[in-house]
């Protein structure tokens, strides 16, 4: 028998995989069981490279929040943030600047008591557990309420999290929703999973997902569709652009760096301020 560890909160299923766990493992993180690493093992025999796309778009993030911070952006709120792991939000921002404010949300209670664990006292920072599908209680929480000023810019970051969300549950509708309650001088940051450039490796990862006990389901999105949650806030140059492309900086950023340069395709990524 297994040893539950003590940092898994007693109401996890650790038998069906979850979406934060296999990521984590994707990363090399230690924060997953035996359902994640058989799911991420699977998805990884069909895309080989897939951990240097998960890389990629850890890298985006931080360019991402490097260039609102340089937008004069000094608060945050990071929507689907997952397991810590590193370069998050809070480091890359207050390495900036220390007076940076950050909330994580996550519907992922081992996200949430980890990114808890992760922050201690911080005054700066908070995590939320909440299914981001609620912008009232995301944006309405107490912790959202007490570290974010509604009267000043934020970067707003939905990174590898809207592919989660069905059609059918109308993810423009919902971004359109925290854009509607963002100050002026903020900017809208997306990565989103896509069908259009790598179709057969994307339909096998979204099989492999399906197929899984997990109770989530991925949504890939053409690129128009992806467009569509950014709604009138226009994406700075480069554009809507596979992820490793946009802004590349330093080693690391882009797949060209990596064995497989088809690994910059497998999602778009784009920032946007609000009009
Ligand atoms: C692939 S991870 C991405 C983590 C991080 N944003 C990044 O880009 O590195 C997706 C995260 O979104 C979270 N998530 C998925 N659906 C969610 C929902 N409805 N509400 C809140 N979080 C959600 C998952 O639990 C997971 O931690």
């Amino acid at each position: 028998m297994t040893r539950r560890q003590d940092w898994v909160p007693g109401i996890i299923d650790t038998s069906a995989p979850s979406g934060a766990r296999t990521y984590d493992y994707l990363l090399g993180g230690s924060h997953n069981f035996v359902a994640d690493r058989v799911m991420a093992e699977q998805v990884e025999r069909a895309v080989p490279g897939i951990r240097a796309a998960a890389r990629i778009n850890r890298a985006f993030l931080a360019r991402a929040v490097r260039f609102m911070t340089a937008r004069g952006v000094r608060q945050f709120l990071d929507i689907g943030s997952g397991i810590p792991t590193l370069g998050n939000v809070h480091e890359i921002a207050q390495q900036e600047d220390p007076a940076c404010r950050v909330v994580y949300v996550d519907h992922d209670p081992i996200a949430v008591a980890h990114s808890e664990l992760m922050l201690g006292g911080d005054d700066r920072t908070a995590v939320v557990e909440a299914d981001m599908r609620d912008p009232d209680a995301v944006l309405g929480h107490r912790l959202t309420r007490a570290r974010l000023d509604f009267d000043e810019p934020i970067g707003l970051l939905f990174l590898l999290v809207l592919h989660w969300v069905p059609d059918d549950a109308d993810p423009a509708a919902l971004v359109a929703r925290y854009r509607a309650a963002m100050p002026a001088g903020s900017l809208l940051a997306i990565t989103h999973m896509t069908d259009d450039l790598q179709g057969e490796k994307i339909d096998a990862v979204e099989g492999i997902v399906r197929r899984s006990r997990g109770a989530a389901q991925v949504f890939p999105r053409t690129r128009d569709e992806i467009a569509a949650l950014f709604g009138d806030w226009e994406p700075v140059a480069p554009g809507l652009v596979p992820t490793g492309t946009w802004r590349p900086d330093g080693t690391g950023d882009t797949a060209a760096d990596t064995a497989d340069p088809e690994m910059d395709e497998l999602s778009f990524a784009g920032v946007a301020p609000r009009p």
